[in-house]
């Protein structure tokens, strides 16, 4: 697509910067240990004590009544709050679990004390002294099977188009299947973690870890039920989120409290036992697809229904998010469901609704690939579409799924007459491959930045944080390249709630909105500078402004400007979404029916990459934590209780680099100008998507065993 693009944008299409590898700006304060986290900002105020928190252990019901008495009084303690002790705290955005306050347990391990002490050893000890009573809620039914059986055909169909009775009637081939997909925890390195000082009840800073400034800021007030002006947060560098640092979390609310208790600024780390049911997860999903095609492979009916849980009010996790909008058929049938249940809450996990909704649908394209007796890259090609299924007006601003396909399959050496299932061995292992397509929607948000000459520098403001992405590094790239300076000239400043707005980083909506944001604040100083300089007609080149053949350096100005910019204009006449195919090869041993990723190739479609480098980075490590969704990742419910029942990283086990030892990423680096005007589009969630059902689909190759339900364990493959 072209359009007129508004001044300035095409800049980016001569890039020396953008567009070009650049190693972390911040790697060497990470590697030295100089970039530290929340609970680490030991220097930022004096006099921090230690808070711990204690969480409920029923799956809901009410406290009765808590003692407090020994806990007060064991050494080093300076204060305890309890939940009863307040009235329930207003809910943040998107909070659908209250954070503390009040008698009523909506979940397992909800936060209902704080001790403050004077040492780690000292609040932990005290914590463990306070004894809880409880009244517990009435027996409830956990099973998501049964739910989905209640709810399968109710309710208006989120998507419904075309005859789908004759979709899968007179001839046509057809697979009906029920895939499972387990709940997931975010588990990143560095735990929900702050350090509050609201010493006096007064005016409130927050040293915390999380993805979104703006949100978390205004939330923290609301909860506390303070003015906004009266509260500032910092996050400039994150050790993972993946979602679960989208929101305000209990570690922020408890420190803050202590804080206030105890007349002193509180650090409080959650504890990794207690991430599993205090902080957010995903849903696990029951999903059921239905898919007819014509002999010649091209699909006719596509019926997706998912169910998730969630408390009330909340999201569950929305498998069918991308079946609306991937295959091309004539006639479709979309229903998402949420099922209520008192379970931690759920919410968004890297990539959610897609993530968890290919890895069932592309197992269905497997199975129906195989049906139809096509190769499954062939059947997906002859599926692909450069419009939105459901409506033929709305073409995809960029869609070049078919090419990821197929120069995935040319770089893989996809043979595409695989041997049959369960026939290629070498020694004690079978060898399988397996493919799937990924899908992801391609957001922007509205996102702003300070633009500033300071002291011979060019420095950006803006709240926007880096998750461990990248995002110091590109956003420095994109305001080098629009004031044509170098790397060096440029200064960072992130994740404070004194800079401008901007998307923060979630929704893989963060790098393509922030570098807009940054842009449009640096188009805006390029104007500034040609006013003070009394310039019309201003260019900017090889560090210098001119007009004409006069030409001189403004990094000696002293010059601000600050500007926000939703790129959204064409919402509504295109339909934007990021691309991409998973190769995937393991092994699978014959005794032991354990699986080993052998090798993974990953090809991109996500608009042009601002830094090579750093979005490889994103996707090899999506394709990691898919082949921990594939294998290992499952949180395992007590139904008796309520309760995910592993509580750390030895139960829970995500996969790790080493476990692959060949991981290959080709971006096609197409541009979009509906996109931004980068023409970029964010990729660290696209890494993820699909990974799974191709790990599943190379397993079944390997083997000819089937498998439906996540995580493929050995068990289900003796
Ligand atoms: Mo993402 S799940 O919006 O961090």
């Amino acid at each position: 697509m072209q359009f007129n693009e508004p001044a300035g944008t095409n800049l980016f299409d001569s890039a020396t910067i953008v567009g070009k590898d650049h190693t972390r700006i911040d790697g060497p304060l990470k590697v030295t240990g100089a970039a530290p986290y929340a609970y680490e900002r030991h220097d930022v105020v004096e006099g921090q004590l230690y808070g711990y928190p204690v969480g409920a252990t029923i799956g809901h019901g009410t406290i009765t009544a808590m003692d407090t008495e020994a806990a007060k009084a064991a050494p080093g303690v300076r204060a305890v709050v309890t939940t009863l002790d307040i009235d329930p705290l207003e809910l943040g955005m998107n909070n659908v679990a209250r954070l503390f306050g009040g008698s009523e347990v909506m979940h397992y391990h909800q936060a209902i004390a704080v001790v403050v002490a004077d040492s780690f050893e000292q609040a932990r000890a005290a914590a463990n002294l306070i004894t809880v009573s409880y009244e517990e809620g009435e027996a409830v039914d956990y099973s998501l099977d049964a739910a989905f059986e209640r709810m399968e055909g109710t309710g208006e169909p989120d998507t419904q188009y075309g005859d789908m009775e004759a979709a899968f009637s007179d001839g046509a081939v057809t697979i009906d299947q029920m895939y499972h997909t387990p709940g997931e925890s975010h588990q990143m390195m560095e735990p929900f973690a702050s350090i509050v000082d609201w010493s006096d009840g007064g005016d409130l800073t927050g040293w915390i870890s999380n993805q979104m400034i703006n949100w978390t800021h205004g939330s923290l007030a609301t909860t506390l039920g303070i003015n906004k002006e009266r509260v500032r947060i910092e996050s400039p560098y994150v050790g993972g989120g993946f979602g679960g640092k989208l929101w305000l979390r209990a570690d922020t609310v408890l420190a803050a409290l202590g804080s206030r208790a105890a007349g002193a600024p509180v650090k409080l780390a959650l504890p990794r036992p207690m991430m599993m049911n205090n902080a957010t997860h995903r849903s696990a999903t029951v999903q059921r697809i239905r898919l007819a095609a014509n002999p010649d492979g091209s699909l006719r009916g596509i019926s997706h229904e998912n169910v998730s849980y969630c408390l009330p009010g909340g999201r569950g996790e929305n498998a069918t998010a991308q079946t609306p909008l991937f295959y091309a058929s004539e006639a479709m049938h979309v229903k998402n469901h949420l099922a209520e249940m008192p379970l931690p809450e759920t919410a968004d996990m890297r990539a959610p609704g897609e993530a968890a909704g290919l890895m069932a649908l592309e197992i269905a394209m497997d199975e129906m690939a195989e049906a139809l007796e096509m190769d499954p890259v062939a059947f997906r090609l002859a599926n692909d579409t450069q419009v939105t299924p459901s409506n033929p007006d709305m073409p995809f601003s960029e869609r070049h799924f078919a090419e990821c396909l197929e120069q995935g399959a040319e770089a893989f050496g996809w043979d595409s007459s695989r041997p049959a299932p369960g026939s290629r061995r070498e020694g004690d292992w079978l060898i399988g491959q397996g493919v799937a397509g990924a899908f992801r929607g391609a957001l922007a948000l509205p996102s702003g930045a300070r633009a500033a000459i300071e002291n011979g520098k060019l420095v950006i403001e803006t709240d926007m944080t880096d998750i461990g992405t990248g995002s110091y590094t590109i956003l420095a790239q994109t305001a080098a390249e629009t004031m044509s300076l170098t790397m060096d000239d440029v200064e960072m400043r992130l994740g404070n709630s004194a800079y401008p707005v901007s998307s923060g980083s979630g929704g893989q909506f963060g790098a393509v909105s922030s570098s807009t944001g940054v842009y449009a604040a640096c188009m805006a100083l390029r104007e500034k500078i040609a006013q003070q300089l009394g310039l019309e007609e201003a260019t900017f080149a090889d560090g210098q402004v001119g007009s004409g053949n006069e030409r001189q350096s403004f990094l000696e100005l002293d010059v601000e400007a600050v500007d926000s910019i939703q790129w959204g204009d064409f919402m509504g006449e295109f339909q934007k979404a990021t691309f991409g195919a998973h190769f995937v090869e393991v092994g699978v041993n014959v005794y032991t029916g354990e699986t080993r990723v052998r090798r993974m190739l990953a090809v991109c479609d996500a608009g042009r990459i601002i830094n090579p480098v750093t979005a490889r980075s994103q996707v090899i490590g999506g394709m990691v934590m898919g082949v921990g969704a594939a294998l290992s990742e499952d949180m395992a419910l007590d139904t008796g209780r309520g309760m995910f029942a592993n509580h750390d990283l030895a139960s829970y086990e995500v996969a790790v680099h080493a476990d692959i030892p060949e991981q290959e990423v080709i971006f096609l680096d197409t541009l979009d100008d509906v996109a931004s005007p980068l023409k970029a589009k964010g990729v660290g969630e696209l890494g993820l998507c699909g990974v799974a059902a191709a790990v599943a689909n190379a397993v079944y190759n390997a083997t000819g065993i089937r498998l439906r339900e996540y995580p493929l364990t050995l068990d289900l493959m003796l």
